[in-house]
Parts: structure tokens; sequence; C-alpha cells
């Protein structure tokens, strides 16, 4: 785990060997223990120079150790006793010197680095902080009032482009005559600004605003000021007991596991090429995608005028997309054209053409008559059956559903939509085709709405039911905000618009003429429907493309949502019309209700088989819908609620609103709670008896 040998007859050169990143880990950090005691203790050594194998210093801590007990020496004696000693120690840093690695390199009393090598403390995203003295021995190193990380700010002595591991070893060898006190970084004083207080308030309120509710960066201001105002020895026990919090937290735990989620979840590989058809909202962001990635892209419209505002708006979005990266624009990589024939030598089609079961039919059937036998053809389709139009084409195998989500080119998340008799190669050139474009790819299965939005709608349906019964739609927002949501459920709907979902209901017969007109009032298809979100769009108002939706902006696209006397004079009337008794309704029922209500969909999809493990329902909601990190996403936030207090809760709002079948339990949930509630990854082993579509 470390090569300990003599070089130049008095520099012992230590060399971690961890791969891929030398992370930290307890057989890591025993064999620098041994290694610096006999550094130290061999009177022919005069220097030292700490490295790492294949061009990185170290990674930091090894994650997968958080989860047991503390094995082999711990980092802060180990770590001071380096900095303690009485050679100079010098730290050579190619690639990264991350969390551990940078303290590691910290503690050492001169630091050499590559010119690409990259420092620094990425902790806090997985809800804890440096807390091996690194918080106390930068501040020492750098002052207070530095806002970024280079060499300018004194944290390496020296920067090279040559072998750092070479050049610290000469360095080493001049230092050795050197005193070594003022070289001890927790020695030093932190330089503070006159006005430390109002500093730190300000960037305590700026945290609070970027990231409400999240613990972590709080802790590392405290850390900060603690670094400042504490001699070292309270700073390093401030920073521990910080620590301490952090790491029991849920936030932790929480942002831990996507850490690993989201590893899990992007698991294929195989890479091809591809071409788009229809040059609309969706279809032009995933055209960027794909050539911002260097794939050569036929984009194919149906009628000359809209090829070519397509082609201007693609071109269009590549530059400002090249302008923002400071690179140039691909635009040799694309053809336009009206012809499907154009495409019969690509090796991937992706149709991104209107949400219509003919045409799209009629586009498949096309492209298996004009694309060579081993393309693959995949649809955008938000819902339709992808094993349907698998069905019209001569290869049904290599059929695959690929829905991004608007707008394509910025939102992350891919759900590899996975038809009966898509092979395993096109769901992995698909998986892999994502990975390459940046994406977090997620294989799901075939059904309604597949994962992401069939999981919204009885989140959405909770909402709106809230607002029967007495809610706002501020005061939902605010409960789900407050609960770490960027923007509250209605916030959300006015920027993605609200008549796609009306379309929708009009189209499965839940409003206008299709309906049954003996249906009781509030109630569609046996089950409970609110007709207010159908009010709000037969008013025009699809969001804040209209200038108003649930919220009223000050012009059409405006952003700044206001609450609409509006909307609060037609619920009220609506309230009046139904008999509707409004009532107080707490925060802790809206977060529940809505909570819950998506959790047990989400149990409801693992156990249909339409999502391989309860991880991937998390990336998707991590990725697709902003759900907050530091829960953790759905199904994990009902892992931490309990699920026996989640199963409690959902028969307590079902017994309340019977004719709401989404409140009702389902079955897995029952069946995890009854078998002594596993961990969210063992939850698997409790679907593998179910049937997969994956
Ligand atoms: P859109 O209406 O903006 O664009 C569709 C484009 O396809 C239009 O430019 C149209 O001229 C073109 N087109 C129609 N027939 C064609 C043909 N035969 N050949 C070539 N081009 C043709 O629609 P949008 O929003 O881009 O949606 C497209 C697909 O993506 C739909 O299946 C939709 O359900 C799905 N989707 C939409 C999302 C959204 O937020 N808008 C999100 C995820 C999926």
């Amino acid at each position: 785990m470390a090569r300990y040998e003599l070089v130049k007859r008095s520099v012992a050169l230590i060399t971690l060997t961890n791969p891929p990143v030398n992370a930290s880990s307890s057989a890591v950090r025993h064999a620098i223990a041994k290694s610096m005691k006999c550094a130290l203790s061999d009177p022919e050594v005069t220097a030292v120079v700490i490295c790492g194998e294949n061009g990185s210093f170290c990674g930091g801590a090894d994650i997968r150790e958080f989860a047991g007990p503390l094995k082999g020496p711990p980092l802060v004696p180990l770590l001071d006793a380096i900095e303690a000693g009485e050679k100079p120690v010098v730290a050579a840093i190619e690639g990264v010197a991350l969390g551990g690695g940078f303290e590691l390199a910290l503690v050492c009393h001169y630091r050499i680095a590559h010119s690409k090598a990259r420092l620094g403390f990425p902790e806090v995203t997985l809800g804890i902080l440096p807390a091996a003295g690194g918080t106390q021995r930068l501040l020492r190193l750098i002052g207070i009032p530095a806002a970024a990380i280079s060499l300018k700010l004194g944290i390496v002595d020296q920067v090279t482009e040559q072998n750092a591991c070479e050049v610290a070893v000469e360095f080493a060898l001049r230092a050795v005559a050197k005193p070594l006190l003022s070289r001890r970084v927790s020695m030093l004083t932190t330089r503070c600004p006159p006005d430390l207080d109002a500093l730190l308030d300000a960037v305590t309120m700026q945290v609070k605003k970027k990231a409400p509710g999240v613990m972590a960066p709080l802790a590392c201001i405290q850390a900060v000021r603690a670094a400042a105002t504490m001699p070292y020895y309270k700073g390093i026990k401030r920073e521990g007991e910080l620590m301490a919090t952090l790491f029991n937290s849920g936030q932790a735990w929480a942002l831990q596991y996507c850490f690993f989620a989201q590893r899990t979840a992007g698991k294929w590989t195989l890479i091809r090429s591809a071409a788009v058809i229809g040059l609309g909202t969706m279809g032009r962001g995933i055209a960027v995608c794909l050539a911002r990635v260097g794939i050569s892209v036929i984009a194919v419209e149906s009628e000359k005028k809209l090829l070519e505002t397509g082609r201007q708006m693609v071109i269009g979005m590549l530059e400002r997309d090249a302008k923002r990266r400071g690179v140039s624009a691909s635009l040799n990589l694309f053809k336009f054209t009206l012809s499907l024939h154009d495409l019969k030598d690509v090796d991937l089609v992706i149709e991104v053409v209107f949400e219509d079961m003919a045409l799209k039919k009629r586009v498949f059937q096309e492209l298996s008559k004009v694309c060579r036998p081993a393309t693959l053809l995949c649809t955008n389709t938000s819902g339709l059956d992808v094993d349907a139009l698998a069905g019209v084409t001569d290869r049904p195998h290599l059929v695959v559903g690929m829905h991004f989500f608007s707008p394509a080119h910025v939102m992350k998340l891919l759900e590899v939509v996975c038809g009966p008799r898509s092979s395993s190669e096109t769901i992995a050139t698909a998986m892999s085709l994502g990975k390459r474009m940046g994406k977090v790819s997620v294989a799901v299965g075939n059904c309604p709405g597949f994962v992401r939005n069939r999981m919204l709608k009885p989140y959405i349906d909770q909402a709106t039911f809230l607002l029967e019964e007495g809610a706002t739609p501020e005061q939902i927002d605010k409960a789900l905000e407050d609960f770490g949501f960027a923007m509250g459920v209605f916030r959300m709907s006015d920027l993605a618009g609200l008549d796609v979902g009306w379309r929708v209901r009009k189209e499965s017969g839940l409003n206008g003429s299709d309906v049954d007109p003996e249906s009781p009032p509030r109630r569609r298809q046996g089950r409970r429907y609110c007709l207010i979100p159908d009010m709000v769009c037969e008013q025009g108002r699809f969001g804040q493309k209209t200038g108003g939706g649930w919220y009223m902006y000050d012009k059409r696209g405006g952003t700044n949502a206001k609450p609409d006397p509006l909307i609060q004079n037609l619920l009220e009337t609506y309230r009046s019309k139904y008999g509707i008794q409004p009532r107080n309704i707490s925060n802790q029922e809206i977060v529940e209700r809505c909570l819950f209500a998506l959790a047990n969909e989400g149990f409801g999809i693992l156990e249909d088989g339409m999502a391989a493990r309860p991880e991937d329902i998390d990336v998707i909601y991590l990725f697709g819908y902003g759900f907050p990190r530091h829960r953790g996403g759905p199904m994990f936030y009902a892992s931490m609620v309990g699920l026996e207090r989640v199963l409690k809760r959902l028969e307590h709002y079902h017994q309340a609103h019977p004719d709401v079948p989404h409140l009702k339990p389902s079955p897995l949930l029952k069946t995890l709670v009854a078998c002594g509630i596993p961990p969210v990854q063992k939850w698997r082993e409790h679907i593998k008896t179910m049937h997969s579509h994956l």
C-alpha cells in the first residue's frame, strides 16, 4: 500500500500504491505510519518525499470504509506526527490531492505540485467536512479572505511541468538545512480580515440561500470561524465535533448513498453514433447533445420551413454552448435533410416527432425500410408503448426508448426504456451513448410514463387534492421547498408548462367530451379527480410561458412567481361549489402525502419490475426532478423515515381518502416491513422473486 525506498542516498521516498487514486484506506494509513517511523528513525535519512503511484497523489478517504468501525491508525495523530517530525517532508503532488489526500499534503513541510494537479476538499458533497485538520490548516496557510485555491495563495511552494516526484527529491535535498518551525502549518496564525463576523455572516446567508437545509456547508463555515478565532489544538477539537455531528446525520448517509447509487445505475458499456428525426423542443436539444461529443448528426424535419427553423435553432444552441465551454462549435458534424433516405448508413436513429402513435409507427416502418439492418431505432416518446413501435419494424430487438427530459441538452437524466424485445446489446448501446453524452442513464421498463413520469402523477395528484381541501399553491410549495426541493410542485409545473398534462388528461378521457356525463362530481374512472388543473388551463394559463399559471408572472416567460388572487378566487369558488369545508393543513401533512405517495408508487414500480433497484429510482429523481440530494431520493428518504412509519401514515391517509388508490400501501412496502425492514441496498433480494422487465 506504500513503497519505501532510499533515493540519492539520503531521501526516503514513500510512494502510495492503492489504485486507482491511492485512497487513504486503513491499509494505506498503516503503511504511511510504518514508512514514516522508518524514515524518522534512520540516521541515513535527512529528508522525506511522499508521492503517489500512477500520476495520482491521493484521492482521499476510501468512502466504503465509512460504513464500518474505524480500522487502522486514525488520520489525525498520524498527520500531526508527520508535521511534528524533525526531518523535512515534501509532498510531490500529481493528479489529485483531495480530501484526506489534501490534508496529507498540508502536513508536509513543503508542497511541489504538477501544473495539472487538482487540490481540494470535496467532502461537503458527501455531507461531511475535512476532519483531519484540513479546515484548520488550510485557513492558516491561505487566510480567510481567499476566494479560490491557487499557487498565488501559497498552498504550494513550487509548480512544475516536470515529474513532480523528481523535482520534490531535489527540493528535499535543499531543504535539509533549513529550520522547520515556520513550515508547520498548524503553528501559523490565520490571517483574518477586520470584519470577520460580517464576512462569515454574509457567506452563511449565501450558503443558506443556495443550499437550503443542507448542513455540511454551514458546518464548514463554523470550522472556518474556529480556525480564525481559536488556537490550533482547540480548532481541531471543534472540527472533530462538527464532523461527528455531520457523520452521524441522515444527510451524510443520503449523500454518500447517492454517490454510490449514481455509479451503480450506469452499469452498461458500448458506443455507437446517431441521427435525429424531428427538430422541435426535444429534437434540437438531443441533436446538440450528440454533436457535443463529436457524433455526426443527420437531422430530419417534415417541411422545408421547419427544417430551416430547426437548423437555425440548433446552430444557435451549439454556438452558445461552445462559447460557454470555450471550444469551437462543431457545425460541420451536421447535415440537415427532409429525406429519411439520407439515414441509410447511420448507426442509430432517435425519433423525436409529435407524441402520436400512428405518426411514430409510420416513421418506424419507413426507418426499417431505409436504414441498414444493424441500425438501432430509438424513440424519445414520453409514455407510449415502445414495444408497439418495435412491432412495426423488421428488427424489434434493435428498438429501445431513449427518454430525454426538457431541456434535453441541460437535463442530466436519460431513461433508457427497455421493451420486452430490446436486446441487451441494444440497451447497452443506448446506455453507453447516454453516458458519453454526459447523461446519467438509467434502464427502466416499458410501462405508461416509465419511471419518472409514472411516479410524478401521484405526487402531483396529492398536491392538487390538498388544494381542494384548503391549502394554497404557495403553502404547498413552501412546505416542499423547506423540505429541500429547489421548486415546489406548482412552481415547477408552471416552469414545465401546464398544457402538456392537460393534453394527456384529455387523451386519456379524464376531461373534455369523452367524460362520462353520469360520473359523480370530482370523480373520474372510479377514483377521485381534481378539476382545478383543467380549470386553470381552460383560462389559457399554461404557466411561465403565458405569464400566468398557478402563480402570476410580470411577463410571458417571466420567472418571478407571485401569488395570484385569481387562483385564490378560483379555489374559493370551487370549494363552495362542491361543498368542501376548507381546513388548516399542516406542512407535515403536505410533505407526507406528497412524498409518501411518490415513494409508494416507487414500491409499485419495483414490484412490477419496471426499475431494477431502488437506487435507480432515486437517481432518476435526483437528476430528473431535482429531488434534494441530501434526502437521498424518494426511496432512500422513505427508508430514513422508517418503512413502518411510512406504511402507517399511508394507511392513515388511505383510510381518510379511500377513493385515492395511490395512497393504498403497496404490497412490497408491506412485505419489507413484515420481513424486518432491510436497508435499501437489500430490498432487491425481496424483489428478485418477482417478475423483472429489465
Ligand atoms: P415538438 O412539437 O416541439 O416537436 C416535434 C417535431 O417533430 C416538430 O418540429 C415536427 O415538425 C417534427 N415532425 C413531425 N412529424 C415529422 C416527420 N414525419 N418527420 C420529421 N419531423 C417530424 O415536440 P417535442 O416536445 O419536441 O416532443 C417530441 C417527442 O418527445 C414527443 O414524443 C414527446 O412526448 C417527447 N418528449 C417531450 C418532452 C417535452 O418536455 N417536450 C419531454 C420528453 C419527451
